[in-house]
């Protein structure tokens, strides 16, 4: 069970304070990348992944919710980046996901609520990363949707009947009280963002999400 604190409900005033802070507790370091059309808000890109890396040895999840992330793939690699999700609904992300590796960078795809497993099915063989919104992308904060765990249940069927390597990670509205729900339809990793810094001591908010996935895992 991993956690991957999302950066976008940092203070991003103080951002390697608050990366320090809950670093003990977490395995990768989500960092969502906005552009204002993909989706209707706009938030950080690879010069703030270059500025973060120094202070962390953690692993940079960079998660793009841009129209055209073949422009901005070789400067998240240059930045420091270790993987680099993109989405499904962009259309065929083959081109995308040959350019990430290229680039030596661990390749992700992800997919909306209302997309179906089916479309990123095709892809899995070769993915180092499932990528399960469970909000609709574009703001923290917005209630976790149960209805995804059936796209988690059928990724985590088909990864394990074929024994691939490809991580299952979730990402919206992970709270202490749903990670056990998301650990247990088979996620690897749990995205949290207001989930953890937004409570009084993140780092223990980490420790607890970990904590409830793990024994939800063990029990599977
Ligand atoms: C939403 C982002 C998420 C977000 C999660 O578009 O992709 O990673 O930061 O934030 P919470 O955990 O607050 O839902
Ligand atoms: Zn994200």
């Amino acid at each position: 069970m991993k956690i991957a604190p999302s950066i976008l409900a940092a203070d991003f005033a103080h951002l390697a304070d608050d990366v320090a802070r809950v670093a003990p507790a977490a395995d990768l370091l989500h960092v969502d990348c906005m552009d204002g059309h993909y989706v209707p808000n706009l938030t950080i890109g690879p010069p703030v992944v270059k500025a973060l890396r120094p202070y962390t040895d953690l692993f940079l999840d960079c998660h793009l919710m841009v129209d055209n992330p073949k422009v901005l793939l070789p400067l998240f690699a240059d930045a420091g980046a270790d993987g680099c999700t993109v989405h499904i609904e962009l259309g065929d992300p083959q081109p995308l996901l040959d350019e990430i590796r290229a680039r030596g960078m661990r390749a992700g795809l992800s997919f909306e609520p209302d997309t179906p497993f089916a479309a990123v099915e095709p892809y899995l063989a070769e993915l180092d990363l499932l990528l399960v919104m469970s909000v609709k992308t574009g703001f923290g904060g917005q209630p976790f949707i149960p209805a995804v765990l059936d796209k988690v249940r059928a990724a985590r069927r088909v990864i394990d009947r074929d024994g691939l390597r490809c991580e299952i990670e979730i990402d919206g509205g992970i709270k202490i009280d749903n990670a056990h729900l998301a650990a247990a339809a088979g996620v690897d990793i749990l995205v949290s963002g207001t989930g953890i810094f937004g409570a009084d001591d993140p780092l223990a908010a980490a420790a607890a999400i970990r904590d409830a996935g793990l024994a939800a895992r063990s029990g599977r």
